[in-house]
């Protein structure tokens, strides 16, 4: 079996919910502390084994390019100063993974996105990473997911249990078990449903290991919600067997940790956990919110909101 190498990572889309920081700045450049969401996601690829990294891009997503690339003044500056631990931060990202990028040109949605990758991913399995969702590094779910796939072959999704209130944010996965407690068989997806249309709470989350078998079905996909060429129905599709080859769907049931970082007030509480974690700013830091919190705790402390009202 074709060993996976290829992941592909859809940074496209306008980032609306972080306006007006995304207006000139591609929301996956956003910072955890100091390092943008999109370096984390490109290290997990790495990390899984996939160094050969495509991005899905669109207009306004220059900086992501450079990101990636040589920055010869700045490593000029730095090297001039001696300060090689910021040029090893600099460098560190372009010598990370190969990186390529090929252009959307129009927004029809994710499962067009996945589409514009068949080029350079051929007729080989790949994994699409979505930059909203950050895994733990502590929690390989990409690796377990590769595992997966060279057990049972065809394609992969990630699925996480949420409260049924929730589902109407995801794609929704209809399951059979299998002899493994954390993967399931997946009969069918569904985009995005109303809480009482959901065929259960597992939700799918922004990671993916394909066959190429879904280029075809993904060409062949009419706009579904949103008026959209939706990926999570071009892989109900393949689950429900109704093309020849692709074989199975499978999930692998997360119960890790995960960022959602695409919704604000998550992406705040990442933040504030990977600064805990840090050991050049977590003591001194975890030190500042304890005083903090109890701060807002007094009576007559001031309430945060007053505070950003001031
Ligand atoms: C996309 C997918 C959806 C999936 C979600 C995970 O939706 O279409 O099936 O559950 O990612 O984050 P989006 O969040 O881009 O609207």
């Amino acid at each position: 079996m074709i060993a996976v190498t290829k992941a592909v990572i859809p940074v496209a889309g306008l980032g609306t919910r972080f306006l007006p920081a995304t207006k000139a700045t591609p929301k996956e450049m956003l910072p955890i502390v100091d390092t943008p969401v999109i370096q984390y996601i490109v290290e997990e690829a790495v990390r899984a084994g996939l160094d050969d990294v495509l991005m899905i891009t669109g207009r306004n997503k220059r900086a992501l390019e450079d990101h990636f690339d040589v920055a010869d003044q700045l490593e000029a500056a730095l090297r001039a100063k001696d300060d090689e631990e910021r040029l090893r931060l600099v460098q560190d990202a372009t010598r990370l993974a190969d990186v390529h990028y090929v252009r959307q040109g129009q927004p029809k949605g994710l499962g067009h996105a996945v589409l514009c990758a068949s080029r350079h991913v051929g007729r080989e399995p790949f994994a699409v990473l979505l930059g909203d969702d950050m895994i733990d590094r502590r929690d390989p779910l990409l690796t377990r997911m590769l595992e997966v796939r060279a057990q049972h072959g065809g394609s992969v999704v990630a699925l996480m249990p949420v409260d049924a209130a929730h589902i109407s944010m995801y794609g929704a996965a209809a399951t059979e078990l299998t002899g493994d407690s954390d993967v399931v068989r997946v009969t069918a997806l569904v985009e995005k449903p109303a809480a009482r249309d959901a065929p259960s709470n597992l939700a799918v989350i922004g990671r993916y290991v394909l066959d190429p078998a879904i280029f075809p079905v993904l060409a062949a996909t009419p706009p579904g919600r949103g008026g959209e060429i939706q990926l999570t129905d071009a892989i109900n599709t393949l689950a429900g067997g109704r093309i020849d080859d692709g074989g199975p769907v499978h999930g692998v049931v997360f119960t890790g940790r995960r960022y959602d970082t695409g919704d604000r007030a998550e992406y705040l509480r990442t933040i504030v956990r990977f600064a805990a974690d840090r050991p050049d700013l977590g003591p001194d830091f975890l030190a500042w919110l304890r005083e903090f919190v109890a701060e807002q705790d007094q009576p007559g402390g001031r309430p945060v909101s007053a505070e950003v009202r001031a």
